[in-house]
Formats: structure tokens, sequence, C-alpha cells
């Protein structure tokens, strides 16, 4: 038995995920990277993905196997061995999914539209037998987003969102999946230890230990296609409101607008799919003396969000075998950055975990609570 699952957009974030699906099937003695080996009865190698979509003319009507490897796709090859029997990536309605500002960039760094008729995206789910649908839109598609929302309403999917368009995060999406009976995840991918955890963390520190925040910054660079869309600041907006939430929430007090700056900062090609992020964080503690905290972290943004949908894909089938309708509160506030509702992470973890166990079979139970 599988979880089957639909990918709307084979990019980077696509191929770590593949990729790792086919890793984690091989026997590793313990299993690494991983926030949880099992959950209910389901390891990262029982996911397998049934349908998928795009609009790259690299990628559209190639097995998905072979098209997570196409240009401009640059993410770490960490696991080349792939069967060669895999769904072919079917033509998806660009809509808003194409900024204008990549024709100005080289081929291999941007998408290079297909002309071919796009596919209808409920009827593909429906003939696949998709259970979840794995949004991996750019950021600013907030019309395809909506579409393969409604497609998955339609075809009577699960959706997780790993983009910061907001539909768990919304009350009238959340209804509407509710209505259906289906279950969500969203809104923008946490990734497993990326910028947002790691400043929601120290955030988070200065707040118990006493220490006012008087003002932080969060700058990113990176050189992937996520990087590039994101040059256009018109496309941003979601992406700050979702960054800078994420870290405001862990505040006792939000700090005024200009006391807070995080969002993308650069396209730096040769960096590829390597993100760097500077975090700075001033406050004032005992008798008001300043500090100043300062970090840099550099990650493989991809593999990153990677370790993440691994979990929600698995959650999300406890919560359709369970019957479960509507936002999942607890995996969404661990595993996003806009979640329906800001939970500490440390509490999210629990509360999550408690989800796991209580939606698992009897006999997994001993294997969800060890993780
Ligand atoms: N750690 C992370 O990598 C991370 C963390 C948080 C959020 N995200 C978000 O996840 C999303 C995916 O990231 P990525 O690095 O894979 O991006 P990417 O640019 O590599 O991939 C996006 C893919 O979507 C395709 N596409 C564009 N319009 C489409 C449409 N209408 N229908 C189908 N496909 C379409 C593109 O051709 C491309 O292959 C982004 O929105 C990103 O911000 C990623």
């Amino acid at each position: 038995m599988k979880i089957k699952i639909a990918i709307a957009g084979v990019g980077n974030c696509a191929s770590s995920l593949i990729q790792g699906i086919h890793y984690y099937r091989l026997p590793h003695p313990v299993p690494q990277g991983l926030m949880h080996p099992r959950i209910g009865r389901w390891s990262p190698g029982d996911i397998e993905v049934v349908c998928a979509f795009d609009v790259d003319v690299r990628k559209v009507g190639k097995p998905i196997n072979e098209a997570i490897f196409a240009a401009p796709n640059c993410a770490q090859i960490f696991h080349s061995e792939l069967p060669d029997d895999s769904v072919p990536v079917k033509m998806g309605p660009t809509l808003d999914g194409v900024a204008p500002h990549l024709v100005e960039f080289p081929e291999d760094q941007r998408i290079v539209l297909s002309e071919q008729k796009p596919a209808s995206v409920a009827e593909e789910l429906k003939r696949s037998g998709a259970e979840v649908l794995v949004c991996y839109l750019p950021v600013g598609a907030e019309q395809a987003v909506r579409y393969y929302a409604e497609a998955c309403l339609e075809a009577g999917v699960a959706f997780l969102n790993c983009v910061p368009v907001f539909i768990a995060s919304d009350p009238d999406w959340a209804e509407k999946f509710r209505r259906a009976g289906l279950p969500l995840v969203g809104d923008d991918i946490k990734s497993q230890l990326g910028a947002t955890i790691l400043h929601r963390a120290l955030a988070g520190l200065f707040s118990d230990r006493g220490v006012e925040v008087s003002r932080t910054y969060q700058l990113n660079t990176g050189g992937n296609t996520d990087f590039l869309n994101m040059l256009a600041r018109d496309r941003l907006h979601s992406k700050k409101r979702s960054k800078t939430e994420a870290v405001q929430s862990q505040l006792k007090a939000p700090l005024p607008a200009e006391q807070i700056h995080i969002g993308p900062s650069d396209y730096v090609p040769w960096q590829k799919d390597n993100k760097v992020a500077f975090i700075r964080v001033e406050g004032a503690g005992f008798g008001g003396v300043p500090l100043e905290l300062e970090c840099r972290l550099s990650v493989q943004d991809s593999p990153n969000s990677g370790g993440v949908v691994i979990d929600a894909v698995r959650c999300l089938k406890l919560a359709l075998e369970n019957g479960d309708a509507g936002p999942l509160e607890a995996t969404s506030a661990y595993y996003m950055k806009s979640p329906p509702k800001q939970i500490p992470d440390h509490e999210a973890r629990r509360i999550n975990v408690e989800f796991i166990e209580s939606h698992s079979p009897q006999e997994a139970h001993p294997i969800a609570a060890k993780s």
C-alpha cells in the first residue's frame, strides 16, 4: 500500500522530495535526516507520485523522475538512482505561474514556457487516484494556486500548500475544504532547519529570558529559480507577510513595522540551491542594557523543505483515514509558516505528535511514539 500524491510544480522542491522518497526506500540501519521515521504505518518510501503538472517545455511530457533533473532545476542530487517507470508530467494551466521579468535571464536559469494545451487538472487527479496534491508553484502565483485548490475540491483530493498563497489560513477556503470533507495543510512550508524556525527560536529565547527585542532582520540570498522569481517585488507581498508573521508571533509584543525586516533579499546565480540567511536580533536585558546577536545559516534550500513535506503528506493520509476535514491545526502549526493558528514550535510539535498518536492504528502507536 502506498500514499498516492500529485505534484503541481516540478521544480527544485519536487526534485528533493522525489529523491528523498527513493533514498528512504533503501535499507538504512538508522534512517537519518527525518523528524519522524514512521508516522502511523507509513515510512517516507511509502509515498508514490501518481500525477504531476508543470508548464516548462523541458519538463512537460517527460517522466517525472527525469523531469526533476531538467534545467532550470539545480537542487543537489543526493540520490540519482530512480526507477524509469514514473508518470509523465502533464501541462498545467499557466495562469500567473510565470513572472514576466524571467525572460531577461538566460534559459538555463528560468522557466521556458511550453506551448502545449493544458490538461484538466481535476480530471487528471481523478484518473490518477491521487489522495494528496502537493502544491509547489512559484511565489506570487495567486490565481494558479487557487485553481489547483479548486481542482482538489472537485476531485476529492487533500491539499498540501507549500506556497505563501493563503488557502488553509483563509477562513473561506478552510470552510470549502471542510464542506467537501477534505483535509488540508498550509500555508508556506517551514523548512526542517531553515531561517524561519531558527529566527523563531531566537525570538522565543529572547522573550523567555526577559530580553526585550527592539529590532531584527533576516536577509536571505539564493541562486535557484525561487529566488530568481522573487526578484519581482510585486510577487512578494504574501511571502514577506508570511515570513514576518512567523517571527512576530513569537515575540511578547509585535515589533513596529519599521523595526522588523524579513524577506528574500537577492538572487545570486552561482549560489544555485544554496540559501544563505543572515539574522540579526537586537534587544535590551537586565537594567535595559543592550545586547546584539548575529548569525549566518547556510543550507541547501530544497531538501530542507523535503524533510517537512514527507511528514505533512503522511499526516494528511492519517486525516483521510480518520475522516478529518478542513485545516489540520497542529500539523499546519508545526510544519507551516502561515498556519490557521500560530503556536510556539515546541507546543506545536507536542500537539502534532498527539495528533499522530490519536490517528494511528493501535498497532502503530509505539512506532509513532518513538519519533
Ligand atoms: N525550502 C524551500 O525550498 C521552500 C520553503 C518554503 C516555501 N517554498 C516554496 O515552495 C514553492 C516551490 O519551490 P521550488 O524551489 O520548487 O520552486 P521552483 O521555481 O524550482 O519550482 C516551481 C515550478 O513550478 C512550475 N510552474 C509554474 N507555473 C506553474 C503552473 N501554473 N502549473 C504547474 N507548474 C507551474 C515551474 O515551471 C517550476 O518547475 C515556492 O513557492 C517556494 O517559495 C520553498
